[in-house]
Parts: structure tokens; C-alpha cells; sequence
């Protein structure tokens, strides 16, 4: 009957499997081929109300642009899709010359009839926007009557090559789409209108309704180059951030706003920020999204040397300063995600955030322009104030939590759940010139170690392979554990190593971050990976103490072994236990004094006196007593009393307390003391304990672990599998074995009373044990 502490971590979490690491993995059934030299594209939008998502691309080769309405069946299911499959039925073209245009198309709803418009950025200087509709649809659609479409004329300088950067999003709190676009002077929020069209002269909607108020407002800002919008004050009005070659600012949205809108910003109205905007006019360089699960919408932007990420965490009702610090280091207000301080490459040219992986959370992904792209997904995990997401650990690194997809081409990709499953699908084209369609997927993970005993004894020559034999682990789904994290806790030993040899059928990477910490990667993506793990290695010359060693990953496996380290000299085995079941005196402890080391000793005592509970006592009492006095045992137990009274040490413990405690003890209590008499002391900082009990934390009494204790509440770890805590008293604790009631010799009660049975009212036990008055 020694402690041990079964844990069996079985987490299930559901994340997004990555996508096929390499091109030539793609196949029927991960991904749809798309023979199209695809440069500009959007997704995500239904511009024909189908409710199935849509695309937009341009075709180098064609120079025209096609909107592809999802899914794949209107297609008859033939792959890959080519734009000659389109007509106007399923999408249909759209005859402006892609070098006529100034920037990406954006899409969405501006006047709210549940269809999205296409909205393009022409080099002419004006915008070009579509109705979405139910159909029929033209193909090589070309015109703006002001039924199909309409276009806004605006005046830019040629010498300004930005002020080309256009986003849709509620601005005024009103529920609908609101187009912000830039000039060289000024940035034009035009409001979406309700179920109308806008109002034109043969299809040219005039800009003054902007200027002048009636459908929207102007901020008089001169060479604003980038915009993005979301909630960031998470008050129901998407904010503005709008980005210039000195400056960065958030807008808070506003009900209703001034006709020239031009505040000093103060934090009440929103904040400047330190990033400026980067010179492809054609990317987003921020998005919005709950990436933390807090409910509310944070806010990522790109830094303005392209090697940094900075994630706001977004505020409801909170005080914004009016210059909002990106470098405050306070993680939680504002995380700076690098890829790695001192490489020189960029790491995020355009941003797209959205939930990629259908787990209800938003998640980043990246382009880096002609190199790779990248995602990480959400988490309700706190990151430290500086993420690097160039280590290992990364999600990077393909352990379903992100993913990375190499060589991926110049042009930028785009999302769209253009086969209808629920989860985004990548639009992405590589150096080969070759595009294809990824689903996405959202899959289980679920993994554990299903460690055996949690409790590993001594062993003299100083190794300990916990794991081995000590584990069954499992692991299934469609994601591997990538890596595992052993870590020493609490202080480390100069003694101390991890350390693991990789065995020859599995190639694991190890890296040892410290003699107390140790990663063991799963670089071929083992699915055996955990069961490899039985020869880790714990090493030390430590001879007194209890190591905790945790293994981790990610919040998936977390379990703990302890092993407990005896000092050698230390050997209470020739105790006799016959001594103790004779007698009915305080049982375990008395032998745990025997250790004598010198440390302790006083303070328990009190808390002992008071309560009257028999375990501290003995701890207490031969205290004081040095190292290697292995006798004192067995004298120790019959004189116990005695020997903790007489100390000068324990003021208020009296013979009748721990005697009183004692009787009441019956002969069950002695035959689970001889057991643990038998056992090796254990040592930790904070008291010196008998095998089959723990060291109480901060109030350095050793509690047996089936017995009673005091404390500030429950440690339900602290007992044994099957066994619950309950409060016995006022701040007395017992293990019970579960499901079953406990009884007048569970307790204790102070002379004159006594235990009385009481009929109680639970299903479970029909009788409570209380003292009497
Ligand atoms: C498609 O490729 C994946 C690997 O990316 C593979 O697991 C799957 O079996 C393949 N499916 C078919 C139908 O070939
Ligand atoms: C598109 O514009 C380019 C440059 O003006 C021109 O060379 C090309 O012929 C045009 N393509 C079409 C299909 O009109
Ligand atoms: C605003 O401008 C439009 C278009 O020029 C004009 O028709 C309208 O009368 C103007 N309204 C006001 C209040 O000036
Ligand atoms: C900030 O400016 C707004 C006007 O834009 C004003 O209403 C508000 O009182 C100011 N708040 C503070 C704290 O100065
Ligand atoms: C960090 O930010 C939080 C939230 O705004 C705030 O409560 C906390 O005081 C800040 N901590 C420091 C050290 O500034
Ligand atoms: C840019 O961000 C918007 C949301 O503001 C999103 O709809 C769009 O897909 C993003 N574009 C790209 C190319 O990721
Ligand atoms: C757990 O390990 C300890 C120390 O080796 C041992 O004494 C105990 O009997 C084990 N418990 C179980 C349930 O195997
Ligand atoms: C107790 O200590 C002795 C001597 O060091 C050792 O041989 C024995 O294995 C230990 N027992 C346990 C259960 O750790
Ligand atoms: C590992 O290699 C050793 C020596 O080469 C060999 O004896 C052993 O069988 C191998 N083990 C496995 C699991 O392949
Ligand atoms: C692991 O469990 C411990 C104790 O239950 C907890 O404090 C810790 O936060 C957990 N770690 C993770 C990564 O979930
Ligand atoms: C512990 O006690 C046992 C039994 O008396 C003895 O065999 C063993 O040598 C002792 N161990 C040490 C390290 O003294």
C-alpha cells in the first residue's frame, strides 16, 4: 500500500491535419488541379447566393479574369478545372485586361442583398464593381450600366504609384459593408446601401455623394498605402487600420461620423502604432480574428520589415493608450511572433486570416513572396511575449498545429471552401507554374502515454529509465506527436542529465536544452514515435529527494513520473514492524523521525499539537537527530511519544494529544504502518517522508497518503487511484476508497465526545459517522 498516483492523461483535440507536404502527394481526393496561371485571386465570397463559395482568378496567358462559382460538380466533375470548362452557367469571364488592373480584386456585399459584388482596382484610376446576382450570367461580362455593375472615377496622381488599396468591411455599425478606398489626399468610405443599387449617371456613380456626405465620409490623409479592418475595440463597429510610409493608426468605427472625419487620436477614438506600411500596395498586411479563444477579435499585422508578426490581443470596453507600444513585451496585451531574429528573410509578405482548420478559432497563414507559405492555427495556449516560430517546436513544423507548403510561386494564394465541406481550401500555385485547389481537412489527434505507475523507487546505480515498460502509449488520427518535452521540475541538480538514444528503427532528433530538459523530435514522422521514447534516460548522483519529471506535448500529453531518490544511508528496513502493530501508539511517523536529517523539525509540530492528528508528531519529534543513525528506528517508534514531548523544540504538544490520537487509531491503521515502515525514507525541501506519504507543500508535515491530513483543501492527486478525498473535519482530509462510507473509525472526536452514526438522506451510505454533543 504505497503511494502511487495512476495519471492517465487522454486528451482529444481536434486540429487540422497539414496538407500534403509535397506537390506530388496531391491527388484526387486532397486537392483539385487548376490548369490556370493564376496571379490575382480571391476567394471566399458567393456571388451567386448558392451558398457554395467562389473564386476569382486571373489567367496570365489570357490576360482576362474568371470567377469559378463552387463546387467542383458544376463541372462535371472533371479535373483539373480549366477556364475553358466556364460557361456562364457555372462562372463566367470577365474581359478587363489584367494589365489594366491596379491591384487584387476584392469581394463582398455592399448593398447587402445576400449576393457579393466583385470589386476591381483599374490602373485608370477607377474602380470597377459587379453585382452579385442569381444569374444568368454574361460571360466576358464588360458592362457597368449601373444595373450589372457601376464604376466610381477618382483623380490620382501618376507620381503616386499607391493610393490603390481598397477593403470592405462595416465601418459605421450600420450591418453593412462599408468600401474603403484611397487617393492620393484622401481615404473614401463610402457606405454599403441597404437592398439597392447605388445611384448613377450611365453606370458612373459619383464620388462627391462621398465627399459631400450623403453616402459616406472622407479623412482628409495624404499617401495612406495599406488598409485592413476588423473589431479590434470589439464594440460590434469594425475599426480601421490604415497604414502610410510614416505612420500606422487604428480608427475606431464610429455610429456616425463627420463628413471630413479627421481625429487626433487619443485612444478613446483609437491609437497610432508603430508600423508603416511596406511597399507591395497589393497584400494584406493585417487581419482580424479570435486567435486566442477569448471571444473577442485581436487584430495581426505585419511589421514593417516583413520579419515580425504582432498580434493585439483585442479589448471589450478596455483603455487603449493613444500610441498603442508594440514593443511593450506585455504578452498579454501584444505578442511579436518572429521567424528568427537574426535571419534576414522576410517571413510574411501577405496575410489571410480566417479559421482554416474549423476549430472555431482564427488562424494566420502566410505568403512569402515566391518562396513558401505558411499557417499556424489558433490556440487558447498563452505565448510568451516573443513567439519564434523558427525553432523546433514551431507548428511549423508540420505537427498539426500549423503547416508550412514549400516553392509555392510568386503570385499570392487564397482561400475558399470551394468544395463545400465546412473548412477553407487553398488556392495556390507553386514554381512550377502548376495551381491547385488544397482542402482543407480538420481531423482528430489524440494521443497518450498511459503511463503505468507515476511512482519509480530508487535505484542505486542512479539511472532511471522511467518509461520503460512504466507506459502504454497511444496514438491515433491522422496527425503524429511530433515531438515530447521531458523536463526536470522544480530546481535541477548539477548531477542531473536526460538524456535519450534514439533506437535504430526510429531516427528521432534530440535536442537537450539543459541536463533538466530534453526534446526528442519525431523527425520521420514515426507513428510508433511514442513507444520509442522507453529508453529516455534519467541520470543523477543525487541520493535525497523526489524528482518530478514531466512530459509533455503541447497541451495534448501532459503527465508526470515522480522518482523517488532515497539517501543510501538511510534504511529504516531493519525496523521491526512487529514493534508497532503491538503497540497502539501513533503509527507511521515515528519511523519517518528516525531519518533525522536536520532540516524541519519545528514547525510541523504546532500544526500537529492543534489538530491532534497523529501523522505529524512523529515527524516532528527526533527531528533534529543527524544522518546515519539507522537504530534510532526502532527505539524511535515505541518511545515516540515520549521523545517528541521531552524535546525542548515542541512547546504545546502534549502526550495526551498524540495519545488520545492514538487510541483512537485501531489495529487497521498499525497494519498499514508496518507496511510503510518497511519502506525507504523519502526526502524533499520541504519535509523528510516515509514512503506512502507525501510531503504536505508549504506546511512541511508528511501526511500518509490514505490516512488523514490537514490542509487547505483536498489534494485529490495525493490519493490513491480509487481512493477520493474528502474532508473528514474542519480542515481534515482522508482518502477513501470510492463508493465507499465511512465509518466511526474514520474519525476522530475529543474526549468526552464520541462517534455516533447518523442517518443521512445519500442514496450511497445510509449512515454518516459524526461526534456526539
Ligand atoms: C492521396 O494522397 C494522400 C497522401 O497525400 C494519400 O494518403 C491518399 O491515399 C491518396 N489518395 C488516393 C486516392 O490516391
Ligand atoms: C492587355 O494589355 C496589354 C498591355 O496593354 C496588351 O499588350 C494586350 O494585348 C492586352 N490583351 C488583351 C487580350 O487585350
Ligand atoms: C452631394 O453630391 C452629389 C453628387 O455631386 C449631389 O448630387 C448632391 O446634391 C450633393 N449633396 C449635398 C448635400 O451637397
Ligand atoms: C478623444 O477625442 C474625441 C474626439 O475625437 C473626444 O470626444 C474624446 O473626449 C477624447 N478623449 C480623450 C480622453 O481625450
Ligand atoms: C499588461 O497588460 C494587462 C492588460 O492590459 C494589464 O492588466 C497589466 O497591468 C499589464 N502589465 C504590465 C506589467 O504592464
Ligand atoms: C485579405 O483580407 C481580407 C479580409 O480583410 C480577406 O477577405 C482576403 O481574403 C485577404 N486576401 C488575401 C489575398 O489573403
Ligand atoms: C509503483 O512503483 C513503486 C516504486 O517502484 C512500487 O513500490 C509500487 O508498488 C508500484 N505500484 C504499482 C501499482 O505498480
Ligand atoms: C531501499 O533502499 C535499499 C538500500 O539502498 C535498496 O536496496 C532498496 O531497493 C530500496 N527500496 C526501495 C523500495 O526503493
Ligand atoms: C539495432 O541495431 C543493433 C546493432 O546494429 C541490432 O542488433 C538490433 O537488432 C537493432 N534493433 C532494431 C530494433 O532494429
Ligand atoms: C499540465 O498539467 C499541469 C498540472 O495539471 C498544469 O499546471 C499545466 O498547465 C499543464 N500543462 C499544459 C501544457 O497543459
Ligand atoms: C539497508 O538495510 C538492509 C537490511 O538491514 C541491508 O541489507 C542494507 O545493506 C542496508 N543498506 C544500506 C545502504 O545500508
Amino acid at each position: 500500500m504505497y503511494i502511487f498516483i495512476l495519471l492517465i492523461f487522454f486528451l482529444k483535440i481536434s486540429i487540422n491535419i497539414a496538407f500534403p507536404s509535397s506537390e506530388n502527394l496531391f491527388n484526387n481526393s486532397n486537392s483539385y488541379g487548376l490548369e490556370i496561371e493564376s496571379e490575382y485571386k480571391f476567394g471566399g465570397f458567393d456571388f451567386n447566393g448558392d451558398g457554395i463559395q467562389d473564386f476569382i482568378t486571373s489567367h496570365y496567358s489570357t490576360k482576362k479574369t474568371y470567377v469559378f462559382f463552387g463546387d467542383i460538380y458544376i463541372y462535371g466533375d472533371q479535373r483539373p478545372l480549366k477556364v475553358s470548362m466556364i460557361d456562364g452557367i457555372n462562372g463566367f469571364s470577365i474581359d478587363i485586361n489584367q494589365s489594366d488592373l491596379r491591384n487584387f480584386f476584392i469581394c463582398g456585399d455592399l448593398n447587402n442583398d445576400g449576393y457579393d459584388e466583385i470589386i476591381f482596382r483599374m490602373e485608370n484610376c477607377q474602380l470597377k464593381i459587379i453585382y452579385g446576382h442569381a444569374g444568368p450570367f454574361k460571360n466576358d461580362f464588360s458592362t457597368f450600366d449601373g444595373n450589372d455593375g457601376f464604376v466610381i472615377d477618382y483623380v490620382n496622381s501618376p507620381l503616386h504609384p499607391w493610393a490603390s488599396y481598397q477593403v470592405l468591411c462595416d465601418h459605421n455599425g450600420d450591418g453593412i459593408n462599408d468600401l474603403i478606398f484611397n487617393t492620393v489626399d484622401d481615404v473614401y468610405v463610402l457606405y454599403g446601401l441597404n437592398r439597392k443599387k447605388f445611384p448613377t449617371d450611365s453606370g458612373k456613380f459619383d464620388i462627391n455623394f462621398v465627399s459631400n456626405g450623403t453616402f459616406g465620409h472622407i479623412m482628409q490623409m495624404k499617401n495612406t498605402i495599406n488598409f485592413g479592418c476588423g473589431d479590434l475595440n470589439n464594440d460590434g463597429i469594425d475599426d480601421l487600420v490604415i497604414l502610410s510610409n510614416k505612420i500606422g493608426s487604428v480608427n475606431f468605427g464610429l455610429k456616425s461620423f463627420p463628413t471630413q472625419y479627421n481625429p487626433v487620436l487619443n485612444g478613446t477614438n483609437g491609437f497610432t502604432i508603430d508600423i508603416m506600411a511596406y511597399f507591395h500596395e497589393y497584400i494584406n498586411q493585417s487581419g482580424f480574428g479570435d486567435f486566442n479563444g477569448d471571444g473577442l477579435i485581436d487584430m495581426a499585422v505585419i511589421g514593417t520589415d516583413l520579419k515580425s508578426i504582432y498580434m493585439i490581443y483585442g479589448k471589450k470596453g478596455g483603455i487603449w493608450e493613444s500610441h498603442f507600444d508594440i514593443n511593450s513585451g506585455n504578452s498579454s496585451e501584444v505578442v511579436k511572433w518572429v521567424r528568427d531574429i537574426s535571419s534576414p528573410q522576410e517571413f510574411c509578405d501577405s496575410m489571410y486570416v480566417g479559421d482554416i482548420n474549423g476549430d472555431g478559432l482564427s488562424d494566420i497563414s502566410c505568403n512569402v513572396f515566391s518562396k513558401y507559405t505558411w499557417g499556424v492555427y489558433g490556440s487558447t495556449m498563452k505565448l510568451p511575449a516573443v513567439y519564434d516560430l523558427n525553432i523546433k517546436t514551431s507548428p511549423l513544423f508540420g505537427d498539426c498545429r500549423g503547416f508550412i507548403l514549400l516553392q509555392t510561386a510568386v503570385t499570392f494564394s487564397a482561400w475558399t471552401d470551394f468544395n463545400y465541406d465546412g473548412i477553407p481550401d487553398l488556392i495556390i500555385q507553386f514554381t512550377n507554374l502548376k495551381s491547385f485547389i488544397l482542402f482543407g481537412e480538420k481531423t482528430k489527434i489524440s494521443a497518450s502515454l498511459n503511463i503505468i505507475n507515476s511512482s519509480i523507487g530508487y535505484n542505486s546505480n542512479g539511472e532511471y529509465h522511467f518509461l520503460d515498460s512504466n507506459f502504454n502509449p497511444i496514438s491515433s488520427g491522422n496527425c503524429n506527436v511530433q515531438f515530447i518535452t521531458f523536463k526536470v521540475l522544480d530546481s535541477i541538480d548539477a548531477s542531473d542529465l536526460l538524456s535519450f538514444s534514439s533506437s535504430n528503427s526510429t531516427s528521432s532528433d534530440v535536442v537537450s536544452i539543459s541536463n533538466g530538459e530534453l526534446q526528442v523530435f519525431n523527425t520521420n514522422r514515426d507513428p510508433n514515435f511514442l513507444q520509442s521514447l522507453s529508453n529516455v534516460l534519467f541520470k543523477t548522483n543525487r541520493d535525497s529527494s523526489i524528482v518530478t519529471v514531466s512530459i509533455t506535448y503541447l497541451n495534448i500529453i501532459n503527465d508526470t513520473i515522480k522518482i523517488f531518490i532515497s539517501h543510501p544511508t538511510i534504511n529504516t528496513t531493519s525496523t521491526n514492524p512487529a514493534t508497532v502493530t503491538t503497540t497502539t501508539s501513533t503509527p507511521p511517523i515515528t519511523a519517518t523521525a528516525s531519518t533525522g536529517t536536520t532540516t524541519t523539525g519545528t514547525p510541523p509540530i504546532t500544526a500537529t499539537a492543534s489538530t491532534g492528528t497523529p501523522p505529524i508528531t512523529a515527524t516532528a519529534s527526533t527531528g533534529t537527530t543527524t544522518t546515519g543513525t539507522p537504530p534510532i528506528t526502532t527505539t524511535a517508534i515505541t518511545s515516540t511519544v515520549t521523545t517528541g514531548t521531552t524535546t525542548t523544540r515542541t512547546p504545546p504538544i502534549t502526550t495526551t494529544t498524540s495519545t488520545s490520537t492514538a487510541t483512537t487509531r485501531t489495529t487497521t491503521t498499525s497494519t498499514v504502518t508496518s507496511t510503510h515502515v518497511q519502506q525507504n525514507n523519502t526526502v524533499n525541501n520541504d519535509c523528510i517522508c516515509i514512503r506512502g506519504q507525501i510531503c504536505l507543500p508549504n506546511s512541511h508535515i508528511c501526511v500518509n497518503q490514505f490516512d488523514v491530513y490537514q490542509g487547505e483543501s483536498c489534494f485529490q492527486l495525493s490519493c490513491a487511484l480509487g481512493y477520493d478525498c474528502i474532508e473528514q473535519s474542519n480542515q481534515i482530509y482522508k482518502c477513501v476508497k470510492k463508493d465507499s462510507c465511512i465509518t466511526c473509525a474514520d474519525i476522530t472526536c475529543k474526549s468526552p465526545h464520541h462517534c455516533i452514526l447518523a442517518l443521512t438522506t445519500s442514496q450511497k451510505c445510509k449512515y454518516q459517522p459524526t461526534c456526539s454533543n
